[in-house]
């Protein structure tokens, strides 16, 4: 079983210190670094690009940075994301006409390659492609904002995406995305998610009175994963 990795979404983070705010979470024991790509388009919002993605490299971000496309189209913009130093780049299937071409574009980029299934997808994009896949991201809210509430059918999916990928013994990662707290980490984990997206769980309120907070709350989420045996 593949070690748990938490992955703090900068969509909740304080645009106006994004390299402080990246460099505060890592410190606090974060693994990787989600970062929401919205084109106000196929997502009814609006974020941002590769030229963040290099400024946080350039600022000395080295932990992996795991690219979440809510654009259409996707392929154009995936060559500017590898070179920007993306690690994962995920994409919505839907939002792709040739989804087996824009999984090789990713991997022929030098980066590892991911499917993004909303609440209402389908998991048979998988059926053809899982090979292709490095990471299956299961949205547990419907894309295009933080702070949205976790829709409990999404726990049923994790355990059918669990079962699936434990039967192909490829290495896949399995990341959820939408709504993870501490309060709900551990039967999120408990149903087969080992990467855990929060935005506003760990960016949330208290910003200013609270420096150390990150610390408590990845601490928080960390012991509540020890608890649960897979
Ligand atoms: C939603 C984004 C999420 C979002 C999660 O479309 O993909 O990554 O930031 O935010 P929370 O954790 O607040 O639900
Ligand atoms: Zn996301």
């Amino acid at each position: 079983m593949a070690v748990d990795l938490i992955a703090p979404s900068i969509l909740s983070a304080d645009f106006a210190k994004l390299g402080q705010e990246v460099d505060s979470v890592l410190a606090a024991g974060a693994d990787i670094v989600h970062f929401d790509v919205m084109d106000n388009h196929y997502v009814p919002n609006l974020t941002i690009g590769p030229l963040v993605c290099e400024a946080l490299r350039k600022h000395g971000v080295t932990a992996p940075i795991d690219v979440h496309l809510m654009v259409k189209p996707v392929d154009r913009i995936i060559p500017d994301f590898a070179a920007a130093g993306a690690t994962y780049i995920t994409f919505h299937p839907e939002a792709s006409e040739h989804v087996d071409r824009t999984l090789q574009l990713i991997r022929g980029e030098g980066c590892k390659a991911g499917l993004v299934f909303n609440p209402a997808t389908p998991l048979s994009y998988l059926d053809y492609v899982l090979e292709k896949v490095d990471m299956i991201l299961l949205m547990s809210v419907n894309p295009g904002f933080g702070g949205q509430s976790f829709i409990p059918s999404a726990l049923d999916k994790l355990r059918e995406v669990r079962e699936i990928i434990d039967d192909s013994g490829l290495d896949i990662r399995l990341e959820v995305d939408g709504g993870v707290k501490v309060d709900n980490i551990a039967e999120i984990k408990a149903a087969g998610a080992d990467t855990f997206v929060s935005g506003s769980g760990i960016f949330g309120k208290g910003k200013d009175t609270d420096p150390n907070r990150y610390d408590s709350i990845i601490a928080q989420m960390r012991a509540a994963l020890g608890r649960v045996g897979r």
